[in-house]
């Protein structure tokens, strides 16, 4: 079945029960499984069924159903954010003495785990500046590399191609951060990448309604993350935003097709402009990643960066300006959202650290909504009339 198709159908039976064509939200924390030999069975995983919803729950076992078919995976888990599914993952496939890599820059907070949290439990974290510096200068004994695509904010595109190659000949675990291009547009396992992770938050949602994470992958790596992140870590997604996100994904075909052709034109209308210094999107082809992604992905994304020669003042003013964009973090809703990662998503990071990913104090990050392209730009230029 082709993805849209999948997107709508996969995981979703009727309600045993009453015929519902929605899985209903089940709002259950515990499961009676009326006998005490059916209990130990249940614990000892020699019968199916409910236990407790920390574990599972039948509202997020038929959203993890549809996402796994979605990413071609095995198995797929929801999780209450995007920062739980990463910091799952970290935890459960590394120790003490491990080290981890990833390529600069990422989103702000994976950025602060890594190298502030991280770190305590005893874990080297080694940062490259790209994919060739990855392939050039990686540690042999990595256990772990994590990279975003297209990268937030910069919009840096990372060949993942280059990583899984060398992951592959030293042994270490590649982790994909999907949450710019999501399944539709690119998909990390059959790249040979062995987890996939979202901000469920973003494009998977869409509507800007709830927290969410969703990691993906096969085997036993899935099932350890799985034990790790429910039952340790315990940072399960709750069934009412597993009901959301099974709502939301359902249009995620139909919403990326039009955030990618209104994010083409917004980027092609920057490029164009006297005020604009510089435009960061990968489907302009004087990006230097456009050709990875038009050779491993099906889309651009829907996210636009672009820097203001004024430095903060400029950015200021510019989104200051904004009529129809929300000054807003977060990406990947309806609503078109501004932002300055510099003082906001990324402003965890050290100044030199920032510095050295790109993240500049001109830098302004747009995601792009789903409105009228030509409302978008008019926003856009006025709010640029404000710039001297
Ligand atoms: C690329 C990326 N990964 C992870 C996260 C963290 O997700 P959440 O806010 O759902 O914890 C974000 C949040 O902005 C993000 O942009």
């Amino acid at each position: 079945m082709k993805f849209q198709t999948v997107a709508i159908h996969a995981g979703q039976q009727p309600d045993p029960s009453t015929g519902a064509l929605n899985t209903p939200v089940y709002l259950t924390s515990t499961y009676s499984y009326g006998t005490a030999e059916e209990g130990k069975a249940r614990f000892a995983g020699q019968n199916p069924g409910y236990i407790y919803s920390r574990f599972a729950n039948p509202t997020s076992s038929a959203l993890e159903q549809k996402l796994a078919a979605l990413e071609g995976a095995d198995e797929a888990i929801v999780v209450a954010s995007g920062m739980a599914a990463i910091s799952s993952i970290v935890y459960a496939l590394t120790q003490q003495g491990d080290e981890v890599a990833f390529i600069d820059p990422v989103y702000g907070g994976t950025d602060s785990f890594l190298r502030n949290t991280l770190v305590r439990a005893g874990v080297t974290v080694t940062s490259y500046r790209s994919d060739d510096d990855f392939v050039a200068n990686h540690s042999p004994n990595t256990r772990l590399v994590l990279w975003e695509p297209v990268t937030n904010p910069t919009l840096k595109v990372i060949d993942s191609r280059k990583i899984v190659g060398i992951a592959k000949q030293i042994g270490a675990i590649t982790v994909c951060d999907n949450t710019f291009l999501t399944p539709y547009l690119f998909r990390p396992l059959e790249l040979g990448i062995d987890l996939v992770m979202h901000s469920g938050t973003k494009y998977l949602c869409g509507h800007g309604d709830i927290i969410a994470g969703v990691i993906a992958g096969n085997g036993p790596l899935i099932q350890r993350v799985r034990t790790v992140a429910l039952k340790h870590l315990g940072v399960p997604m709750g069934p009412q935003e597993a009901y959301l996100l099974q709502r939301g994904v359902k249009t995620l075909p139909l919403r990326m097709q039009a955030h990618c052709e209104n994010a083409a034109k917004v980027a092609a209308f920057l490029a164009s402009h006297p005020k604009v210094a510089k435009v960061y999107f990968p489907g302009l082809p004087s990006h230097l990643g456009h050709q990875v992604i038009a050779d491993t992905a099906s889309g651009f994304g829907g996210m636009v960066a672009l820097d203001l020669a004024g430095g903060f003042a400029d950015a200021a003013r510019f989104l200051d300006n904004l009529n129809l964009f929300a000054q807003a973090v977060s990406l990947g809703d309806l609503e078109s959202l501004a932002c300055h990662p510099a003082s906001t998503t990324h402003a965890a990071m050290s100044a030199e650290d920032r510095a050295k990913a790109g993240v500049t104090e001109q830098l302004v990050r747009l995601s792009i909504g789903v409105e009228d392209a030509d409302d978008l730009i008019e926003d856009l230029a006025r709010a640029l009339s404000f710039l001297a």
